[in-house]
């Protein structure tokens, strides 16, 4: 069976990057992890990564100053060098340039924890109580400029309860990120799977 080559980015915990490390053990899942890269190097889930066998690489965003693109262009070279085909986002803090989400329109995918096209951008869980909503969740989606704007692939809901803090709400969310993110990496993947050429002869 063919897999679509993964990259897996994070910044820090990696809670996400091991739900879908674990999904991917499973021969008939369509995508295989085959680096994870990290923006901090003291990032908890670059251990993880590596205790588990990947290729585990941080470029630290910080000597780049505000030169993002420089960032980028680091992190591109790694990507490519690894073959990778599509990039998961999976808490990576950084905000990408026009010029890397062009490199990978259609081929990187991000979690985010509301229901999009509510709360883009942070505190979405107290963002969620406050407005007194009754209902929160996660969502899949495609990368695009737009921070949190691109088509949603899959949304998992949870209930918000009277008595929830930004935190406790956030575990709940989390527990359905877990399951929902490695099910939207198979679909965008067997979405990408299906239009790929085959080779000429
Ligand atoms: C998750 O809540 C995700 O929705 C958001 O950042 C958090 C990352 O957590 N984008 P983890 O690093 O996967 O544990």
């Amino acid at each position: 069976m063919t897999r679509l080559r993964i990259a897996i980015l994070i910044s820090g915990r990696g809670s996400n990057m091991e739900a879908i490390l674990d999904a991917a053990r499973s021969d008939d899942y369509p995508a295989n992890p085959v680096l994870v890269l990290s923006n901090r190097p003291n990032a908890k889930g670059l251990e993880t990564a590596s205790n588990a066998g990947l290729a585990a690489i941080a470029i630290d965003h910080k000597p780049y100053g505000k030169d993002r693109e420089a960032f980028e262009r680091a992190m591109h070279t790694v990507l490519t060098d690894h073959d990778v085909e599509m990039i998961v986002l999976a808490g990576f803090m950084r905000i990408l340039t026009p010029w890397f989400v062009s490199q990978w329109t259609g081929r990187m995918i991000n979690i985010h924890p509301s229901l999009l096209p509510k709360y883009p951008g942070l505190n979405t869980h107290q963002r969620a109580i406050d407005a007194g909503d009754r209902e929160a969740g996660c969502s899949a989606h495609w990368v695009t400029e737009g921070v949190d704007e691109g088509a949603v692939i899959a949304q998992a809901r949870v209930p918000v309860l009277a008595d929830d803090t930004a935190e406790t709400l956030s575990e709940r969310v989390l527990g359905e990120e877990h399951q929902l993110y490695p099910r939207a990496v198979a679909l965008a993947a067997r979405e990408i799977l299906s239009k790929k050429k085959p080779l000429s002869v």
